[in-house]
């Protein structure tokens, strides 16, 4: 049967899908159309180009479709068998409109795994988890395999945690098989703090079920019977779908009691966090689970030997969950192929920035930079020049074009100074100023410090103010040593991660790009054009034909000059808003 696909994700919901998916309805009853289904799908991943309508099995990728190019889509594809061609999708590498989603290079070059029933299922019906062979890889562990078993497959595997610092997941799992206790908990961390980055979310909302089995998995391997999935209140949807596929999967009976005949049970329960930034800290997590403020803890004692409520728990994030069906279906030699020595698998990533494909990409762990960039991303927005991608989010790094060919594993990636995080990619070109950047991800971890230590709730503090001086050109030697002293006081004395690493994106930009900082401090000046304190706009007499625009929008008057001749900017007066630059049409007006 042919089928209409739509996605009915965040983000084309934002833009408008649920209506495309009315009119579709509504079109095809009414020229009485009965062998055509219209479903909804999770994300694509693509969603800047949404809303998405594919039609399979034609595999056709429509983008951007509106409620108009309903009726023109039934008459000419569905029932005609020709392409709609204004809502192809545009490949800015090849300058060409593509049909098949299986030729789009943002997709052809990607290894969906994880993603595999993302924007092809209808999240809100178990049947289709089921009819593509979901929960057999549950039936496979509760019937044929032991709990130690399944934790020596995941060891096996290589399988390393994807909620930021890619800890041994079977490893953990054994820590908490190994934990004494009557009692154990499994928790999926769903908090995904990070800015910008919405892996977790759209796995939840595109495919829940792939993270209920991977939890129920877990339990039946490290003892526990009861889960948690930690979803901040600010994911509406994700909670809607989860709460879908709990009720039926606990209907169908792969949630509850004596799941399988196998004796084992299993519940899960969602709890909606606030969305702070360190509520994605494992024991902050739990503390706040457990009704308190969220706060982190000393470790050790670690989760696992006194987690929830003080029973041994077995923290992961849900890209990890979702990869545990897999494994066990296809099994820890399939899993272990993918990828390099250390880091196995694949990897979710939400590439975003100056990058003319922006969007969710999953692809094969040791995949270089370059290859996301510039074969899946399709390359820097405007033909600009590439200058750095910030890898890892708030605790990861900056890394220059000389590491555009470094592999994309959590080794590599903390040896140059960055790290792989939860998997937030931002891509920056030359009008980006490296310091602002620094400041700009420095800002969002103070305020997130939850304040309980010095280092951290002060540290951070005093580097932003050193920061926000250097960006107004108040900058003086000796602070770039500062900077760095106080980054690495910071970084050896917090008490959790967030703290640990806040200083990362100041380091990584003090390694690669100190001449910037330098420039800021010593010439005055932002070599990118951003720091508006360092900013000079000036008229070029040579190409200014005296039209006189730039002093009618100038909202301070600091442009004069005789109409027909080169005018003048009085640098005492400019606020330096740029009104001008934007609209003198003979580029006479230039800034540096
Ligand atoms: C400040 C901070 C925020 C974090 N936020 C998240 C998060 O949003 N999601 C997540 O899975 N892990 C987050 N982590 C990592 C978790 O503490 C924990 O290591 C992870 O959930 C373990 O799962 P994994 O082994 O599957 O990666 C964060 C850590 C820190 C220090
Ligand atoms: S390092 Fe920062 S976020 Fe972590 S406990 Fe200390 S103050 Fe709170
Ligand atoms: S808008 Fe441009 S060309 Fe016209 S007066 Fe201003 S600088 Fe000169
Ligand atoms: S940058 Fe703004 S304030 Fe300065 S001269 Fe141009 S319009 Fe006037
Ligand atoms: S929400 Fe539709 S592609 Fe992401």
């Amino acid at each position: 049967m042919r089928k209409v696909l739509i996605c009915a994700g965040t983000g084309c919901i934002s833009s408008g899908s649920p209506k495309v998916t009315e009119k579709f309805r509504e079109e095809l009853s009414k020229r009485g159309i009965t062998d055509i289904e219209v479903y909804n799908t999770g994300c694509h991943g693509f969603c800047e180009q949404g809303p998405i309508v594919i039609i399979e099995p034609d595999k056709t990728f429509y983008c951007r479709v509106e409620v108009d190019d309903v009726p023109e889509i039934i008459e000419k594809h569905l029932l005609g068998g020709q392409i709609v061609e204004k809502v192809l999708f545009h490949e800015p590498q090849v300058d060409k409109k593509v049909e098949k989603y299986t030729d789009i290079s943002f997709y052809a070059k990607q290894k969906r795994l994880v993603l595999h029933n993302c924007g092809h299922i209808n999240p809100e019906r178990i049947e289709d988890y089921v009819a593509n062979g979901g929960y057999e890889a549950l039936r496979k562990v509760l019937t044929s395999m032991s709990p130690q078993e399944v934790v020596d497959e995941i060891k096996k595997s290589g399988l390393r945690g994807r909620g930021g610092g890619g800890f041994p997941t079977g490893l953990k799992w054994q820590f908490t098989r190994d934990a004494k206790g009557d009692k154990k908990y499994v928790v999926c961390n769903a908090d995904e703090g990070d800015p910008g980055a919405f892996m977790d979310r759209s796995v939840l909302e595109g495919d829940p079920h792939a993270v209920l089995e991977g939890m129920a998995i877990c339990g039946y391997a490290v003892g526990a019977d009861e889960g948690y999935i930690y979803v901040r209140a600010e994911y509406p949807l994700a909670i809607k779908r989860l709460q879908i596929a709990i009720k039926q999967a606990e209907e169908k009976g792969y949630l509850g009691e004596n799941i399988f005949g196998s004796g084992f049970n299993f519940r899960i329960k969602i709890k909606a966090g606030a969305g702070a930034f360190v509520c994605g800290e494992e024991t902050a997590l739990l503390t706040s689970i457990e009704g308190n403020r969220g706060m982190p803890r000393p470790r050790p004692p670690f989760p696992a030997v006194k987690g929830l409520w003080g029973k041994p728990t077995n923290i992961n994030n849900v890209e990890t969950f979702a990869n545990v069906p897999l494994i066990i279906k296809n099994g820890a030699d399939w899993y272990a192929s993918m990828g390099t020595e250390g880091s196995k698998g694949t990897k979710i990533f939400a590439l975003t920035g100056k990058v003319n494909n922006t969007g969710l990409v999953e692809v094969p762990m040791g995949i270089t930079m370059r290859q996301i960039i510039f074969d899946i991303g399709g390359g820097i927005k405007g033909g600009r020049k590439f200058k750095a991608v910030q890898i890892g989010g708030p605790s990861g790094g900056c890394l220059p074009e000389e590491l555009l060919d470094l592999p994309v594993d959590y080794d590599s990636l903390i040896k140059a100074g960055a790290m792989m995080g939860s998997g937030g990619l931002v891509v920056m070109d030359e009008t980006t100023c490296m310091v602002d950047v620094a400041k700009f991800f420095l800002r969002f971890t103070q305020k997130e410090s939850c304040g309980k230590c010095v280092p951290c709730r002060e540290g951070t503090k005093r580097m932003l103010e050193i920061l926000e001086k250097i960006t107004e050109g108040k900058g003086e030697p000796g602070d770039l040593e500062t900077l760095e002293k106080l980054a690495y006081n910071i970084k050896n004395s917090s008490l959790c991660g967030l703290g640990q690493t806040a200083p990362n994106p100041v380091l990584s930009t003090l390694r690669y790009f100190r001449h910037e900082y330098e420039a800021h401090i010593y010439d005055k000046k932002c070599p990118a054009g951003v720091c508006a304190a360092l900013l000079e706009y000036k008229i070029l007499e040579d190409k200014c034909v005296g039209c006189g625009a730039c002093a009618r929008v100038c909202p301070v008057g600091a442009i004069s000059g005789e109409r027909k001749q080169p005018h003048q900017i009085d640098p005492e007066k400019c606020i330096k808003c740029g009104s001008c630059m934007e609209k003198c049409k003979f580029g006479a007006i230039v800034k540096g």
